[in-house]
């Protein structure tokens, strides 16, 4: 018999708090992390580098299946590196450009199956957050407990905007809700797997919520959980 391990899925549009919440949730469980959403970008920026395109399908197939990626921990920092194909990569996959291939990429019928088993074994025996779009639906849909975290479209943007102009100066909050609405909208509407809250999810909206009193909030209604079952 396989030993139990709890999951705990947090679903949401991007720039809605999740990854923060999902890396406080994990320090204080002393659980593992899975970033669904930097497995779409590393497979985003493999078709970058390999000059395939977002809606080849057939030829995005393979690369998902055999993508050559390493999720690691620097055990000096306890910081995360995602290294593909040999190349250091943890920043590169972040930028605009990168996030928006993924979501086309992500909106691909075979590509997402291909990319399952590889989400799915995360799952060790020790607890794990998985943060994404299609976690509580899809990939764990009989996680133990189930979040989706939301915001406003504009304060979302905002959240961007003020994270982007640390380092560039000539970022416009305008192009940054386009790209979130059109991402959004990309999202939701796929028609596989698409952004929709989990029928067991709890919706946690964020928008006039700092980090520290989301993740205070969703401990609560986890440790409620516990003790309701
Ligand atoms: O969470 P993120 O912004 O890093 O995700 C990048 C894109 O990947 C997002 O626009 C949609 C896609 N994605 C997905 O379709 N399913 C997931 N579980 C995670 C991300």
């Amino acid at each position: 018999m396989q030993p139990f391990s709890p999951v705990v899925t947090v679903d949401g549009p991007s720039g809605a708090g999740k990854g923060t919440v999902c890396r406080l949730l994990a320090e204080k469980l002393g659980w593992d992390v899975l970033d669904s959403g930097a497995i779409y970008r590393v497979l985003a920026l493999a078709a970058i580098h390999h000059q395939i395109s977002e809606s080849n399908e057939d030829a995005l197939v393979p690369l998902a299946a055999n993508l050559d990626v390493q999720f690691l921990i620097d055990s000096e920092t306890s910081s995360s590196k995602i290294v593909l194909e040999g190349e250091d990569v943890t920043k590169r996959i972040r930028n605009e450009e990168v996030g928006a291939v993924a979501s086309k990429v992500a909106a691909l019928p075979r590509v997402r199956e291909a990319l399952l088993r590889r989400q799915r074994a995360f799952k060790t025996e020790n607890g794990l957050i998985a943060d994404g779009r299609d976690m509580g639906t899809v990939v764990f849909p009989d996680a133990q407990f189930k979040l989706y975290i939301t915001a406003s479209a504009e304060e979302r943007a905002n959240r961007r905007f003020l994270e982007l102009k640390q380092t560039d100066d000539s970022v416009k909050i305008d192009g940054i809700l386009a790209d979130i609405k059109a991402r959004d909208e990309r999202d939701m509407n796929r028609s596989i797997a698409p952004l929709v809250p989990a029928e067991d999810a709890i919706v946690v909206d964020t928008t006039k919520m700092n980090a520290q009193q989301v993740f205070e909030h969703v401990y609560d209604l986890y440790t409620q959980a516990l003790i309701a079952q």
